[in-house]
């Protein structure tokens, strides 16, 4: 069931932009009344969207954004392909493996060449953390994280919080456990951040070295029973073990890992009553989640999850074009 999201506009500074900044690198150097912000605007696009009438904006109509993708995807790709298209603008997708990197182009050349073609903005997910951040100071446009090696996914986190509102009214005081690999999670970190910043108690276990301590010093618990974590929480995040990060051996197999960490019905009770799960994707059936859990909507919201990241990525290509676009709410 989906609560009324309460705008909280009002929170801004008075005589401040509604957001500050050019580009979405990340969470970590937000305020928490941009992120309630650009959660207000999602709010609206989940409605549009809905509406198979009325589908289509035009707000970004003359506009051509480039998703820039180092690193497989299908939900982040999709979800800002259709989101810019839902606007109206002009959306072409650069998939590393068909480009001339394969011929040894570099980063920057390849970023240089980007902006030579006039993008109105660039959406960008790469391996390695920082690059990014690079590519932002190589472009003249906007540039959108979609995840940077373990750095940030900073659109995940966005819309995790909007799943989160809709479903439980606020976040502010929930109990959110976060559970799997932390370390290689660029999920988890832009999580922390938002999580924190809007106010819930975040929790996050897993197996001793894949959970780092230092996340002490931002104010979460760390659990390594996965028991103690779940007890009376309000929502669960799970994650995959990435594998793809990993040098050497952190767990000791799969089986032993859904022993210890795998969330099923008997470890679902010992979180608070109509707890919500939540997962990122892609998900390790059997592993990470049991299917009866991850398929039960009343539990999981892991299809919403989906859905609010197109809304989210609509409100986040909105507001960082309304400068180029000279329409009012830019900093
Ligand atoms: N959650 C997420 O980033 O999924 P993709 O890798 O499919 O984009």
């Amino acid at each position: 069931m989906t609560k009324d999201i309460t705008s909280r506009n009002d929170r801004f500074p008075e005589g401040s932009a509604a957001f500050q900044h050019k580009h979405l690198l990340g969470i970590s150097g937000l305020q928490p009344w941009e992120i309630h912000y650009i959660l207000d605007q999602a709010d609206q696009w989940v409605t549009l969207n809905r509406s198979p009438a009325t589908k289509h904006d035009n707000s970004l109509s003359g506009l051509t954004i480039i998703n820039a993708f180092f690193e497989n995807s299908t939900r982040t790709l999709l979800s800002f392909e259709i989101a810019g298209k839902r606007l109206g603008a002009d959306v072409v997708n650069m998939h590393a493996a068909q480009s001339s990197l394969k011929k040894g182009e570099t980063l920057i050349d390849t970023a240089v060449t980007l902006n030579a073609m006039h993008a109105d903005a660039i959406v960008i997910r790469h391996g390695s953390s920082g690059a990014v951040q690079l590519i932002s100071d190589k472009v003249d446009c906007p540039v959108l994280n979609a995840g940077d090696g373990t750095n940030e996914h900073p659109t995940q986190a966005l819309l995790d919080a909007l799943t989160i509102m809709r479903r439980k009214g606020n976040i502010e005081g929930q109990i959110v456990t976060i559970c799997g690999d932390i370390l290689h999670s660029r999920v988890a970190r832009s999580n922390i951040y938002c999580l924190k910043l809007l106010g819930a108690e975040v929790r996050v276990v897993g197996p001793p070295a894949l959970v780092p301590k230092t996340l002490e010093s931002f104010g979460v618990q760390r659990f390594t029973n996965f028991e103690k974590a779940l007890d009376g929480c309000d929502v669960i995040m799970m994650l995959r073990l990435q594998n793809e990060r990993m040098q050497g051996d952190y767990i000791p197999s799969p089986r032993e890992y859904n022993f210890l960490y795998g969330l099923n019905e008997e470890r679902l009770a010992i979180a608070a009553d109509n707890a919500l799960v939540m997962h990122p994707g892609p998900m390790n059936r059997g592993v990470e989640i049991e299917s009866s859990i991850a398929d039960n909507l009343e539990i999981s919201a892991i299809t919403e999850q989906v859905e609010m990241g197109v809304a989210v990525r609509m409100a986040c290509l909105d507001i960082v074009t309304r400068k180029t676009r000279a329409v009012e709410g830019w900093a």
